[in-house]
This record gives C-alpha cells, structure tokens and sequence, in this order.
C-alpha cells in the first residue's frame, strides 16, 4: 500500500525535487502539498509550488499556503534563503516558458495549476480527519504549520502516522554555527513537534550533506533529454553556483528529498533513536538540534535521527522519479 503523505514545503530548490519524488514514486500517495515562508516569502514559495507542479505535470494535488512567519515574530524579520534560492526562491530557470496561464510568456505569468483557496491549517486538518488511515507528514521547511496544527487540534495526532522532516543536525549549523536553516527559522515550532508525541524521524545536515549533486548527476539527468529533465538540470545548476559561492561546496547538497527517499526505501539511511532538544534560549545557539547520541541525558529518545547515507541508491531514485515524470 503506498504511504499517504501530505508535504509541507518552503520550495526551494531542494523542496521541488522532494515534490517530483513524492509524486512519481508509486510507494507514495501525495494527498496535498502545504507552503510555508522559509527558502523565500510564503508568496513565492506557495507559486514556486505551483510552478513545479505545473512543470512536472502534477494534477489534482491541492495546494495551500500556510505561515508568513514563525510562531513568535523575529525582531529582524522573517529570515529567507535568498542568497541560496535566489530572488524566487526557484532561480535557474526561465520560468515563463512553463506558464501557462494569463500573462504567460511575458514575465508575470502564472501556472494554470490552482492555488487552493483553503489556508494550509483547514487542509493539513481536512486532509487528516478525511483520509481513512493514519498520515505521514513530511515538512521540510521551518515547522511552523505543523506546530500550529498541533495547537490548534491536538487530538489530530492520533491521525498523524508519524513526522519525516529535514531540519536540524547532529552537529553544527547552515545558517549560524550551532543551527540549521528550518529550525533557526522556528525554534518553538521545531520544539513542539520534537514534543508532541507522535513518531519523529530527522533528517538533519549530517545526512543530507551526504547526497550532493555532483556533475555526474546532473549528466544523468541531461541524458534523459526531456524538458523537465532540462528544467532539473537549470534549478540545480543555479543551486550549485550558489552552494559554492557561500560554503565553497564543490556540488550542492539536495536535503529534503532524503525524506520521501526514506519512506520508499528505508535501507537508503541508517537511523539511530536519540533524545532531541532544541535550544530557544542561547545567545550564540538558539536554533540547535541538540541529539544525544550517547544517552548521556538520561531523557528517553523522542526521534529516529538519519545517519549514513546510501547516496547511489537516492540519486537512483531522483533520476528515476525525474524520468517518469519527464516522459508522462
Ligand atoms: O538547511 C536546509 C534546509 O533549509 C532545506 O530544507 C532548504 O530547502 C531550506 O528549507
Ligand atoms: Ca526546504
């Protein structure tokens, strides 16, 4: 039976290739995609979404856009990636050409797939109570809807099968020494899903590190010679040239899709259970994932942490999920 999966996304060059994976993998129901402010503003990130799917020929999956910001405003403003994402949050490619809708082709088109007119809260809920077995929620960017959907109807864990999530680390940050990108963005919303209960399985940068898209990966893709294989190829070109400029990577790090590639194949990364606490408080470390490999806290392990990675084996998938979606 496939796993029925709702992401909930910040694309985001990354995120897209987690929405291709999700949607071509016939182990994996996608029931609804939910958009969050994160890579860049809730705006672009909800038509980023849009825009993948039109791209990839994604139908039927609602759309719905959530938090502009974390639970508790930053003093400094909602924190984007844009120095990553670019100015879109989806940089790379020309996007015109993929619109479809009024406008299209001139710079201010649109995808002719909807945005759902419900908030991202009423479909995570909806989805949830009208699905008939238990969800697995899949968030990859800050958590802030996933906690908000915790407050607001906490009985709804009992529906939630379990939480895959790409944030955090075992070790040190992306975006401060001590913090990873989605959880600096909302420590307390990463610190209620931590806490809430339902089975937590992390993906942090310690694992995701692991699966870079190296020229050999982007010459896969260009092999399958198909528009969307091109349109993969230009977003993760741009990431690339990004990922280098400002950590010095010689290929960049594709995080969130090591959570759907988990669910399909769950061989691809090894796991350890750990206590997992987030730091709210500490000057130079609010935002950490702080993982207690050694049991040296005595607090019992509240999540499955990712570890080593079978990076052929993932890269097997993305190709794969890119080919099927290509020739469709
Ligand atoms: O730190 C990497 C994470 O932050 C990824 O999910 C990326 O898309 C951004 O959301
Ligand atoms: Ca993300």
């Amino acid at each position: 039976m496939p796993v029925p999966v709702i992401l909930d996304c910040d694309p985001g060059h990354d995120d897209a290739f987690n929405i291709l994976l999700a949607a071509a993998h016939p182990s994996v129901d996608l029931l609804a995609i939910t958009t969050v402010a994160g890579n860049q503003t809730l705006e672009k990130t909800t038509l980023n979404a849009r825009r993948v799917c039109e791209a990839a020929g994604i139908r039927g999956v609602p759309i719905a856009a959530g938090a502009a910001g974390p639970l508790h405003a930053r003093p400094q403003g909602v924190l984007v990636a844009e120095h990553i994402h670019g100015s879109s949050g989806l940089d790379g490619p020309s996007w015109d050409a993929w619109e479809s809708g009024p406008g299209a082709g001139f710079g201010h088109g649109q995808p002719t797939v909807p945005q759902d007119p419900r908030d991202a809260l009423t479909l995570l809920r909806e989805t949830l109570t009208g699905h008939p077995a238990p969800v697995t929620l899949v968030p990859t960017g800050p958590l802030t809807n996933i906690a908000t959907l915790l407050l607001a109807h906490p009985r709804l864990t009992d529906r939630i099968e379990r939480i895959v999530l790409m944030g955090g680390s075992v070790e040190r940050g992306n975006t401060t020494p001590a913090a990873e990108f989605n959880i600096l963005c909302d420590p307390e919303a990463a610190d209620i899903v931590f806490g809430c209960g339902v089975p937590v399985t992390m993906f942090g940068l310690n694992a995701t590190h692991q699966v870079r898209a190296t020229p050999e990966v982007l010459g896969r893709l260009t092999a399958l010679g198909t528009p969307l294989s091109r349109l993969c190829v230009e977003l993760l070109t741009y990431f690339a040239s990004t990922y280098r400029e400002v950590y010095g990577f010689d290929a960049p790090p594709l995080h969130d899709p090591l959570t759907v590639a988990h669910l399909i194949d769950p061989s691809l990364v090894s796991l350890v259970r750990a206590a997992v606490r987030v730091e709210l408080t500490g000057t130079w470390t609010r935002g950490a994932t702080v993982v207690d490999l050694d049991g040296v806290t005595g607090l019992p392990p509240n999540a499955e942490v990712g570890m080593d990675v079978d990076a052929d084996g993932f890269w097997d998938l993305i190709v794969e999920a890119v080919r099927v979606l290509g020739s469709a």
